[in-house]
């Protein structure tokens, strides 16, 4: 056995090498938290794919994710070749409600077919934010992809950082969460402050809020909104409480609340009660900050959007935007009840919202944001053909920079870093690669709406309309999107001036695709 004797050492000194090699680089959270035992998760993912025919669930079977979403998030987050090969793997023919887009053989736009072709394409929003009611700091969104709020707290600061970089490379806007707007949301990335019923990090010592305050944050940071938090679709009408040991000195500056003490946030506002009241608050924070204001919230009973809209159309006053988040939207943590059956997922609530507006004759003049598994290209489209604006996207940019799904965002034991405050956790998780990765999703999720708007023979996804998708009933049945929810004519799209407006934008900014140069028998 003297072959063991130098065996041996050799083997622990190589393996000790490589211990350190995965605890000093900076590109993989997993392998930096987890040295040798990280490696163990790439191996098996190369060799998933051989495994999985013969143990374990198929690529359309995991959630909230399944693993070709998340393989589809992963490689446009790297700029890996992000394609599929053979051909689909859903079961479009026996899967009742599942969306199809219709491509028209001649439209008015092209796309472009090389792969790389429009990585870097401008992607405006249709609608400019605060325009209908005249705020002094409306603005035209550069991006229709924003990040949707993750609070500092359920999320790690460097998290957080990756992130606010990410959106400051991609040009997109960064909800802060309701946790108040921390240090790690200031490195470059646009805000939209979210204000929740806790009022974090613009309230008093009591706890009311404070319009000083608020006045204050938005003065101090690149805050170009501000979203009233009703509701959130994994755990709508909840407050949420975090506990004494989570509240670090950051976390407290934050909020604005004390060290080491419990912090709850109440499940309602103090500021209204009511739609009238909800409506003068959103007047006032409009006209002290001069910016847009929006709300929110998860749809479950129909009343408070009613009695909203009509106050809007009777009274003059009115939200700038609406987010709707999906019942199937994530949450750092919340009661599988909640989870799991409270609040309609995104496509059926936003349907039954969109009318209500549009019946007052209110939809040209809001912003739509929708949430809840938009990040992926068939869900925003199906979203933008139903009459969104822009999309807020969660857990899908928690994929870009690194989270594997776990799900122990709850348990502050988040292998990756991003879910936890624990400062080993934290440290594998470096702000810098992971803000490129983030930029790289949100900018090939652009690319890839581009390309299926021109698909459809137009230039933005927001001008896809509501006949231009179908859900299968099967295998031998489909009915337009419009019929299903019983869309109106012109429902779904901008004003026919906004229309005009992003189709000159976009006509300056899109690489179009086309032919090679016609054959002197072309017929055209
Ligand atoms: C870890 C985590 C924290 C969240 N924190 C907030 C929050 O502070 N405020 C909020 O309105 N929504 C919060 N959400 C919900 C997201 O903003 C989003 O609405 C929801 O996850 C749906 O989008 P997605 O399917 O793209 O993740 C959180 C979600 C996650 C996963
Ligand atoms: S705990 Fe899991 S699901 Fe949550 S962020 Fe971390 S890796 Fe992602």
């Amino acid at each position: 056995m003297r072959w063991a004797r130098h065996a041996v050492p050799a083997a622990v000194t190589a393996l000790a090498a490589i211990a350190a090699r995965d605890l000093l680089q900076r590109e993989h959270a997993l392998r930096r938290n987890f040295p040798l035992l990280g490696r163990a998760r790439y191996l098996l993912e190369s060799i998933g794919p051989e495994l999985r025919q013969y143990i374990v669930a198929g690529n359309d079977e995991e959630r909230p994710f399944t693993r070709d979403q998340r393989r589809w998030v992963y490689a446009s987050a790297k700029r890996q070749n992000n394609y599929f090969g053979f051909g689909t793997d859903n079961d479009i023919e026996h899967t009742a409600g599942y969306p199809i887009i219709k491509h028209r053989t001649f439209g008015r736009a092209v796309p472009a077919s090389t792969p790389t072709a429009g990585h870097e394409v401008r992607l405006p929003c249709a609608k400019v934010l605060g325009g209908a009611r005249d705020r002094a700091r409306a603005f035209r969104p550069e991006s229709v992809v924003t990040i949707s709020g993750m609070s500092f707290g359920s999320l790690s600061g460097p998290a957080v950082e990756a992130l606010n970089r990410g959106a400051a490379i991609a040009g997109c806007l960064h909800n802060t969460g309701e946790g108040g707007l921390s240090r790690y949301h200031r490195n470059g990335g646009e805000l939209i402050l979210q204000i929740g019923t806790a009022y974090f990090g613009c309230r008093d010592d009591r706890g009311r809020f404070d319009l000083a305050r608020l006045k204050d944050v938005v003065a101090g940071a690149p805050v170009r909104a501000l979203e009233i938090k009703l509701s959130q679709g994994a755990k709508p009408s909840l407050g949420g409480l975090l506990p004494a040991a989570k509240v670090s000195a950051e976390i407290a500056a934050a909020r604005g609340i004390p060290v080491g003490q419990d912090c709850v946030s109440p499940s309602r506002h103090a500021e209204f009660a009511d739609c009238d009241s909800l409506l003068d608050w959103v007047e006032l924070l409009a006209a002290e900050t001069g910016l847009p204001v929006g709300i929110k919230s998860a749809v479950g009973d129909l009343e408070f959007w009613t009695e909203l809209t009509d106050l809007m159309r009777d009274t003059g006053r009115g939200v700038d935007f609406v987010t709707i988040d999906g019942g199937e939207g994530g949450t750092g943590a919340a009661p599988l009840i909640f989870t799991d059956s409270v609040s309609l997922p995104f496509q059926l609530g936003f349907a039954r919202i969109y009318p209500i507006f549009a019946e007052r004759d209110l939809h040209e003049q809001v912003v739509f944001i929708g949430s809840g598994k938009l990040g992926l290209p068939d869900n925003a489209v199906v979203a933008y053909a139903l009459g969104c604006d822009m999309l807020a996207v969660g857990r899908e940019a928690m994929l870009a920079i690194g989270c594997i799904q776990a799900q122990k965002c709850h348990a502050d034991t988040c292998p990756t870093g991003v879910a936890t405050q624990n400062a080993w956790l934290t440290r594998g998780l470096d702000p810098a690669s992971k803000a490129v990765r983030a930029a790289h999703y949100v900018k090939t999720l652009r690319r890839d709406l581009v390309k299926v708007a021109e698909a459809c023979g137009v230039e933005h996804p927001g001008l896809i309309d509501p006949d231009s998708v179908e859900i299968l009933g099967g295998r031998t049945s489909a009915t337009p999107l419009r019929e299903v929810y019983g869309y109106r004519p012109g429902w779904g799209l901008p004003s026919t001036a906004d229309q005009k407006a992003i189709v000159e934008l976009m006509a300056t900014e899109a690489p179009q695709g086309g032919s090679a140069p016609p054959s002197p028998t072309a017929q055209r």
